[in-house]
């Protein structure tokens, strides 16, 4: 069922409205904050985990779990919420509007998340090309501290809390939630081996979590309106409302927030005024940013925009980018394009990750042209599962999934091209080529 407009906790989402404190105030942010932390940190996290949020940055993983992982008691040492902003998945752009337009929603979460977790400070980690975004967060946090709202006795809470805004400089890598705290301590960004989680050595050390910009900025409005109307969106373990990102071919592309659940048809025709070209023009959606294998348009017209109806398509919701490929659309070329991105973002830590990339994009790179035989497709097919699941970081994973997706849906398509090739230069379709 789609979401109605009182249900919406991003009232700002498109900039109508004053993105500074006194707009924010008008919004109900920063409301009774301090009594809320007036019920106790393991209060905040019980309400979190029983709303059923999960992490809005890809991965899903319950937020008030992640929460708890931090130690009970620190004594006088510090910890740390790392709050991910450096939103870099092809096809997103939801943390982008929150930035932009509701940046007191992220900095009150900030406070309630990292009391919740026993954080002394939060660094909100933002990608370097976000420069507007960059300016309304820092002057946002400046107002709030002006206002004693963070700080010393955060908010007349009796909590010292700090927030720090950090720029990145341009690598998706970074994005990773350990390579990003790599960045932090200054060093390049390459994705360290889990275990140990941030949770027991983060930044500097120290007890840290990292958590998505959106998962932040949400916790304030379930905190208000409680766990019980958060989770009554959606359905069991895929509950509350998320931003989705709809973009591609579609007549107006843009960012809503929408119940999770809502079926992905409804979602494009909805708010994004349909495919060009109307519904049966439609070739392929890739559900989530790039990340996600791509389903076909039969698939489409049965799922739901949550993790679980995704999965068992053997796809997934990942950030809740909707990327809409239309019949016009050379699908491997697309897969192609996704292919060279990872291979110029990967670290070159690992080696399935740093050859299989490469190797990947080269055989994508002929299949475009159809300058292949048709069983390389199969050892395509082969050099992913050598990739996936063989690396430090989830980036490998990434890379591979796309392509298995394309070879799972339009394996004929591929065929097709190579037969092309071959025809247009007289060979037999049998012949191995020059
Ligand atoms: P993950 O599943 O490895 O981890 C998710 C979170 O749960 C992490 O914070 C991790 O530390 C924590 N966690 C998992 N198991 C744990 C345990 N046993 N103990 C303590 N903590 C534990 O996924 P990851 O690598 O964080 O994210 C991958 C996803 O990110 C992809 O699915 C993709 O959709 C998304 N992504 C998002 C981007 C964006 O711009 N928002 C960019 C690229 C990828
Ligand atoms: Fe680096 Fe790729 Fe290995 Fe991740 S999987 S650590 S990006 S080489």
């Amino acid at each position: 069922m789609a979401l109605e407009d009182k249900d919406r906790i991003f009232t700002n989402m498109h900039g109508q409205r004053d993105w500074g404190l006194d707009g924010a105030r008008t919004r109900g942010d920063w409301d009774g904050t301090a009594d809320i932390m007036a019920r106790g940190r393991f209060a905040v996290v019980d309400e979190i985990k029983a709303s059923g949020l999960r992490g809005r940055g890809g991965a899903g993983f319950p937020s008030g779990l992640k929460w708890s992982f931090m130690p009970k008691d620190r004594g006088a040492k510090p910890a740390y919420l790392i709050v991910n902003c450096d939103e870099s998945e092809p096809g997103t752009c939801k943390d982008r509007e929150i930035l932009r337009n509701e940046p007191h929603k992220l900095v009150e979460g900030c406070l309630l998340a990292g009391f919740a977790m026993g954080a002394t400070a939060a660094y909100c980690y933002i990608r370097g090309e976000y420069h507007l975004e960059y300016t309304r967060l820092q002057a946002a946090v400046e107002q709030a501290y002006a206002a004693g709202l963070i700080g010393e006795n955060a908010s007349g809470s009796g909590y010292d809390f700090d927030v720090f805004v950090h720029r990145g400089a341009g690598a998706y890598i970074c994005g990773e939630e350990t390579a990003m705290l790599e960045s932090l301590e200054g060093k390049k960004g390459m994705p360290r081996s889990k275990p140990p989680f941030p949770a027991a050595m983060g930044l500097y050390g120290l007890p840290s979590t990292v958590t998505n910009c959106e998962t932040v900025a949400v916790a304030p409005t379930i905190m208000r309106r409680g766990a019980q109307w958060f989770a009554s969106f959606g359905r069991d373990k895929n509950q509350g409302t998320k931003l989705f990102c709809i973009s591609g071919h579609v007549n107006r592309p843009c960012t809503v927030e929408e119940s999770m659940g809502i079926t992905m048809r409804e979602l494009i025709d909805k708010h994004a005024g349909g495919v060009r070209g109307g519904w049966d023009n439609l070739l392929a959606i890739i559900p989530g940013g790039v990340s996600v294998p791509m389903i076909t348009k039969d698939m489409a017209e049965k799922a739901l925009m949550d993790f679980d109806s995704l999965r068992e398509m053997r796809s997934g919701l990942g950030t809740g980018a909707v990327i809409v490929m239309d019949k016009s659309t050379d699908l491997i070329k697309a897969i192609a394009r996704i292919s060279a991105f990872y291979k110029h973002e990967s670290c070159g830590q690992c080696t399935p990750c740093r050859e299989g990339t490469g190797w990947m994009m080269r055989i994508m790179n002929r299949m475009v042209e159809g300058r292949a035989e048709v069983d390389e497709i199969d050892m395509l097919e082969q050099v992913t599962r050598q990739v996936e699941g063989h690396t430090i970081c989830a980036l490998g994973d990434a890379a591979a999934w796309p392509i298995q997706g394309l070879i799972r849906h339009f394996r004929p398509v591929m065929e097709e091209r190579i037969a092309a090739y071959k025809a247009a230069r007289g060979l037999s379709p049998t012949a191995t080529q020059p």
